[in-house]
């Protein structure tokens, strides 16, 4: 059968870039799935991929390093430790409520990326987190923002960005769950943009015979995806001019932190960052580090050991500033850098993987090798390009656990012992009876709801309000 116009024009578009091969086994293909590699292919920006194949992959001179006499450590807000400082973070918290109950806020989770690390099959949002009620990832954020609606007497928006690859079923899990009690209206969803994968040559990889192995641009493509999506259009149209930016695998996160806001509307600040203290030289968080007078972050792999474990005067790490993926974007920013002709536009970094790819002759094969790279922005690229600036320390323990891996580090066990101990943590703010067999060692387990609280100062106005307080023992759910 002949092929289309449209096929026609596409192959050779295709071919003017030496991407023609993407075409070999149209042939073969039914109906369908002719159609369904055309869409594909329609959606490829060709000259943009290009030039990233140009630069990162066939390119082999070295780019220069960075000059390291011109680093040094990113000045932050540290977190209250005298009646000075705290009377500075009270007056902040002051003015984030202002902005929060003037609607400015809306809540941003990313959920694009593939969680190939934890190897669970399906959005990681949907992953069960919570340690007793089994809530997952989005509901115990839905929890937190609903609670921060209902806290601040406003109705609080929540973009949430997935990728195509996950935009379906991250619908169908809201929907078969009543949008976890957020009115549907007040939840945006929207997708981030799909880069192909190439191989070491530079050839689009395909992962079958009808289909590019295509991966999602970065968490840095939300910018894009924003500004393409009309979700800024739509923060211009209800007053929003702050997002609150987090990840999709970081329950522990406080999606709508007053004092947070507070201190990026008074440094009228376009990109406002928290990090929290790294708790040993070596770990592997990126950290944020002044060069050449503007904040950035350095990847820890990046910066060398020796300055890895230089010590300031007081004997604590000079480079302390880990970054937890937490932020505060300004509405126009986004929209500055989102522009993909915008001069100020993230760049795309590569990573090499091991990408399963169709053979002519032996079919669709694994590797073990890294066999072809995959692009992506990342978010934090933004920060040297904000011409205001502000990092803000946040306790670790009330901030960060992410779930990464399927076990150690990072991972839903150590996720869900970090939430109830923070419950925990807080229960001892307010001197509550936890009833726990002296004699049992194990730790005990509690939930918080963030339905009834969404923080520490929530959680004690709450508990103080409680006529009866309830008992706490192991298992319990707090607020329930
Ligand atoms: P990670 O960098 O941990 O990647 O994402 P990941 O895809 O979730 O997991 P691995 O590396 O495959 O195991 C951090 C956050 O950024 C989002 C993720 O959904 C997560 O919230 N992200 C990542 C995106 O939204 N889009 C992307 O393209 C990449």
């Amino acid at each position: 059968m002949e092929m289309s116009q449209e096929a026609l024009e596409l192959k050779s578009y295709f071919q003017s870039y030496g991407q023609g091969h993407v075409f070999d086994y149209f042939e073969q293909l039914n109906a369908d799935q002719k159609d369904q590699l055309i869409e594909q292919l329609k959606g490829i920006h060709l000259e943009e991929l290009d030039g990233l194949i140009q630069t990162h992959v066939l390119k082999t001179e070295a780019t220069g390093g960075m000059d390291y006499t011109q680093l040094s450590p990113s000045n932050y807000i540290p977190y209250p430790t005298n009646d000075e400082t705290q009377a500075l973070w009270d007056e902040a918290e002051v003015i984030g409520k202002q902005a929060i109950k003037g609607g400015r806020v809306a809540a941003f989770t990313v959920a694009g990326g593939q969680g190939t690390r934890l190897g669970f099959d399906g959005p990681k949002g949907t992953f069960e987190i919570a340690p007793i009620s089994r809530k997952s990832l989005f509901e115990v954020f839905a929890d937190k923002i609903s609670r921060a609606s209902e806290r601040f007497e406003t109705r609080i928006p929540w973009f949430i960005m997935t990728s195509q690859l996950n935009h379906q079923a991250t619908i169908e899990l809201f929907k078969d769950h009543a949008f976890f009690g957020f009115d549907p209206e007040s939840i945006h969803f929207f997708s981030q943009e799909l880069i192909p994968s190439v191989n070491l040559q530079g050839k689009i990889i395909l992962e079958e015979q009808g289909k590019i192995a295509m991966a999602p641009n970065g968490h840095g493509g939300s910018l894009r995806a924003l500004s393409k999506s009309g979700s800024i259009e739509r923060m211009r149209e209800q007053g929003i001019d702050i997002l609150s930016y987090f990840q999709v695998d970081n329950p522990m996160i406080s999606c709508i932190d007053p004092t947070f806001v507070g201190f990026h509307v008074m440094n009228q600040s376009e990109l406002s960052s928290k990090m929290v203290a790294k708790t040993y030289a070596s770990e592997k968080v990126g950290l944020f580090c002044n060069y050449k007078g503007r904040d950035m972050i350095v990847e820890y792999s990046d910066l060398p050991q020796s300055y890895q474990e230089q010590l300031a005067p007081d004997g604590a790490l000079l480079y302390n500033a880990g970054n937890v993926a937490v932020h505060l974007f300004d509405r126009d920013f986004i929209e500055r850098l989102g522009n993909e002709s915008s001069e100020e536009k993230l760049a795309f970094h590569k990573a090499f993987k091991k990408i399963p790819y169709y053979d002519g002759e032996k079919g669709m094969l694994q590797t073990e090798q890294n066999n072809g790279v995959k692009f992506e922005m990342f978010v934090f690229d933004a920060l040297p390009k904000a011409n205001h600036s502000i990092i803000v320390e946040g306790l670790r323990e009330d901030t960060f656990s992410p779930v990464k891996n399927a076990e150690g580090v990072d991972s839903p066990q150590s996720c869900k012992d970090a939430m109830s101990r923070q419950a925990l943590r807080w229960l001892n703010k307010v001197e509550a009876q936890v009833n726990s067999d002296p004699s049992d060692e194990t730790i005990v387990t509690v939930e918080m709801n963030f339905r009834f609280a969404m923080d520490e100062s929530d959680f004690i106005d709450q508990w103080n309000k409680l006529e009866t307080k309830p008992e706490i023992k192991d298992g319990c759910i707090i607020g329930e």
